[in-house]
């Protein structure tokens, strides 16, 4: 009597397939958005959970090659055990995908029906040379928005030409040490002044805070917005870097609605936003660019991720630096390069990004966040050689000032997220460390020097101090 062959069958190897077709492709998607690759070098706890998860994926074309190798030398009993184990982990990652589709894929591609205004800053420079202005914002239902601005003799009034639902105003060319007023659909008249561009005394003076973490569970929502609240009451502030760690998941619609109901209550200063790790983190980038990037605005140099800001002769360069150098790519390293070559010795470079490079820190998850070893081996001998003035940058939740081979290094503390106390390693090039409270980093720079104050959350100072420019 013949034995029959051993067979794995088709039903059991196309739903084996079909389950791997659908981990790959989320996988693809996963690791191609900006953002993941740091999450799986610099967080341990969350590459052990990972590579849990691409294990499970490649677990079934494993046990189906297993099956097909050893199909002849199995008894049917055997063989029959392998198809149900393979049937069963193959309806478990379809049944996982589909979770994480419904879970995380669909809220990524999702957006707020309405926004908040915010007064933003377009990396682009009107003829005086101050950057423009614009408001972008979306209601729910098409609506006609009056807007004004302008000075207190000449205010300008402008408004949708027809019911629409997004909503974008543009605010050029504006004037040096002047006063602006604004008012957006009747909400209360807010006011700012613009850089003073002096020739003999302040160029500009700017705020800058990091890691606000909105929607995060160990953020201070209170402390948070009195720094918003003191920035916009100081009339000398002309601009308001917010440094990345914006929102705590940059997928979740509802940490960017904490974040828009806040600035646009409290914040009356042009806003400059530079992207952090936790902003892009699974499919955070759409809503970046979708909130704050429509097709109408004009970076004029680089792109809604890394550009150049400029206030007459100071020179704000804003890097997409998230967790250290995974999108630090050879086509920004160019463009930083370009920059920096480009720009007069005698004019101020100030570069922005949220995640830092010389740093004292501690061991987080296995590994060390302090004197970040890709970013000082990358980026900062660039900023070495052509004599960058100011680094500024967050991720690490404390206040720093640092100097190494003629570069300042400023770690400006945080704004919402979790206060960490004292550092357990401390960088041999740190000059003062503070990591005690919240607050923020308020810069007024003049022509050969920079006066830096380290504000606590009542906008009284910590520390201060003045930096002159790199001459090295
Ligand atoms: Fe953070
Ligand atoms: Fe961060």
């Amino acid at each position: 009597m013949s034995q029959s062959k051993n067979k794995i069958g088709r039903g059991t190897l196309i739903l084996s397939l079909t389950s791997f077709l659908f981990f790959l492709v989320l996988a693809i998607w996963a690791f191609s958005q900006h953002g993941t690759w740091g999450l799986y070098n610099w967080n341990y706890d969350y590459r052990r959970l990972l590579n849990i998860i691409l294990g499970l994926g490649f677990l079934v074309p494993a046990v189906a090659l297993i099956l097909w190798l050893l199909r002849n030398k199995l008894s049917h009993t055997w063989l029959n055990v392998g198809k149900w184990v393979l049937n069963i982990v193959s309806v478990a990652v379809i049944i996982v995908s589909f979770g994480i589709v419904f879970y995380v894929v669909v809220p990524a591609y999702s957006l707020l029906s309405s926004t908040e205004p915010i007064l933003l800053v377009e990396p682009s420079t009107g003829v005086y040379g101050i950057p423009n202005l614009y408001v972008y914002f979306r209601t729910e239902t098409p609506t006609v928005v009056n807007i004004g601005w302008g000075t207190e003799d000449n205010l300008q009034l402008f408004n949708d030409a027809n019911p629409v639902k997004e909503h974008m105003f543009h605010f050029t060319d504006l004037q040096p040490a002047t006063e602006y007023f604004y008012v957006i659909d009747n909400r209360m008249s807010l006011t700012f002044s613009t850089p003073p561009l002096s020739k003999t005394g302040t160029l500009v003076t700017f705020a800058v805070a990091s890691d606000f973490h909105y929607g995060g569970s160990d953020a201070n929502s209170n402390e948070r917005t009195q720094i918003l609240r003191n920035i916009s009451e100081n009339p000398n502030v002309n601009l308001f870097f917010m440094n990345g760690d914006i929102v705590d998941l940059g997928m979740v619609n509802g940490h960017w609605s904490e974040f828009f109901s806040d600035v646009s209550e409290n914040m009356t200063k042009p806003v400059a936003l530079v992207l952090g790790n936790h902003d892009t983190l699974i499919g955070g980038l759409y809503h970046f660019r979708n909130y704050f990037y429509p097709e109408e605005v004009k970076v004029e140099n680089g792109n809604e991720l890394y550009h150049r800001i400029d206030v007459g002769n100071v020179h704000f360069l804003v890097l997409e630096v998230l967790w250290g150098s995974e999108e630090f790519t050879s086509e920004q390293q160019k463009w930083l390069e370009e920059q920096l070559s480009s720009i007069p010795q005698e004019d101020w470079v100030i570069a922005i990004s949220h995640c830092f490079y010389y740093s004292s820190g501690d061991i987080e998850t296995g590994r060390v966040w302090s004197d970040h070893e890709d970013t000082t081996r990358l980026i900062s001998p660039l900023f070495e050689k052509y004599n960058v003035d100011l680094v500024i940058s967050g991720h690490n939740h404390h206040m720093e000032l640092l100097e190494k081979d003629g570069v300042t290094y400023v770690l400006e503390g945080v704004a919402g997220g979790g206060v960490p106390g004292p550092r357990p390693i401390k960088s041999e090039y740190s000059k003062w460390l503070y990591g005690d409270s919240r607050g923020y980093l308020e810069v007024t720079v003049k022509h050969s020097e920079a006066q830096l104050f380290f504000k606590n959350v009542d906008g009284e100072v910590i520390q201060q101090f003045t930096v002159t420019q790199n001459t090295q």
